[in-house]
């Protein structure tokens, strides 16, 4: 059999990036390393792009994403730091840790970035082939595990390759990447620290930098690190499948549906979940006492977009 046409592998130095950052302007995901694992990343600003990510991923439900600016001046520009979290940066920045704090109103990121939620997870990387593209683009770039999903986290390009294969363009090999193991994740709120997600930066080492023990949670009480609390939910009822709505209700369609507002009125899965999250908040804020969705067929993010509304429709 012929070899896989797609991904291009090729070697970090300027004309890869170059290539990987006219890539993510086009609106499409690049692999890259850093100092973690092997990156998937897309232009943070844009929905379409970031849609594009959980599309190659094939990721059945929309987690948030981790964003990935070059320093403590940028992240600023889109999170709120309080002197907490600023001395986290200080202490472990650039490197493996990641902070959810507050997410700014003016942060121009994607709303499917954070999945509508009102804090987002950032992180200043070490590895020079991340922070070039970053340069290159003068973008932030978020950046999930470059791996299909179910696979396990990749490491080396060859493991992104096999894993992605045709639904990637290009991958930046950098070699083996030094830590093999995804980012720390610490939420910070009101002096206190939650352990979202264990890593690279310990217990011990944030303890020692903040003087304060992290909160950790316990395997049962979440579904999988770093799930916890981690989606947007509106805050009125939803009916789903819902080819009409009633005056009460505000109707958000799908391609010949137009409702209210339509995720997608061309019927475009990728449009539609990159709109999902805002739509939400829209329908929530619309003055209406319920929220009916039309019917999403399931097909591409369709599944992730079905799983989203299945879980804002359930009884809380
Ligand atoms: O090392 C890493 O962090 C790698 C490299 C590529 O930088 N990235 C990575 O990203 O692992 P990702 O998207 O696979 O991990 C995101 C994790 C998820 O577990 C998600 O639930 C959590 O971060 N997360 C993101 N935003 C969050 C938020 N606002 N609140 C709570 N958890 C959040
Ligand atoms: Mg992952």
């Amino acid at each position: 059999p012929n070899p896989p046409k797609r991904p291009t592998i090729r070697p970090y130095g300027s004309a890869a990036i170059a290539e990987a950052a006219a890539l993510i302007r086009a609106g499409e995901p690049v692999a890259i390393a850093t100092e973690t694992v092997y990156g998937l990343a897309a232009d943070a600003t844009r929905g379409e792009s970031v849609a594009a990510i959980y599309a190659a991923k094939g990721r059945p439900s929309f987690n948030p994403l981790i964003v990935h600016v070059l320093d403590l001046a940028a992240a600023e520009q889109i999170a709120e730091f309080d002197p907490l979290a600023q001395k986290l940066a200080a202490t472990f920045w650039p490197g493996p840790l990641t902070l959810v704090l507050p997410l700014r109103s003016d942060s121009g990121i994607a709303s499917l970035v954070t999945a509508g939620l009102a804090t987002i997870a950032i992180r200043v990387p070490a590895h020079t082939a991340m922070r070039a593209l970053l340069e290159a683009t003068g973008v932030p770039l978020a950046a999930p595990s470059a791996n299909a999903s179910g696979n396990i986290s990749p490491t080396r390009a060859a493991h992104v390759a096999q894993s992605l294969a045709d639904r990637i363009p290009l991958v930046i090999d950098a070699g083996p990447t030094v830590l093999g193991l995804e980012s720390t994740i610490v939420a910070v709120t009101d002096d206190m620290l939650r352990l979202l997600r264990p890593g690279p930066i310990t217990t011990e080492m944030l303890r020692n930098a903040t003087g304060l023990t992290p909160l950790t949670f316990s395997s049962n009480n979440i579904e999988a690190p770093g799930q916890l609390a981690s989606h947007y939910a509106p805050s009125l009822p939803i009916r789903l499948n819902a080819e009409t709505a009633t005056p009460e209700e505000w109707h958000i369609g799908f391609g010949p549906i137009s409702g209210d507002r339509s995720l997608s009125p061309e019927g475009n899965p990728i449009t539609a979940a990159a709109n999902l999250f805002e739509a939400l908040h829209q329908a929530d804020a619309s003055g209406c006492t319920a929220i009916a969705v039309a019917p999403i067929p399931h097909d591409g993010l369709g599944a992730a977009i079905n799983d989203r509304l299945a879980r804002a429709a359930a009884p809380r």
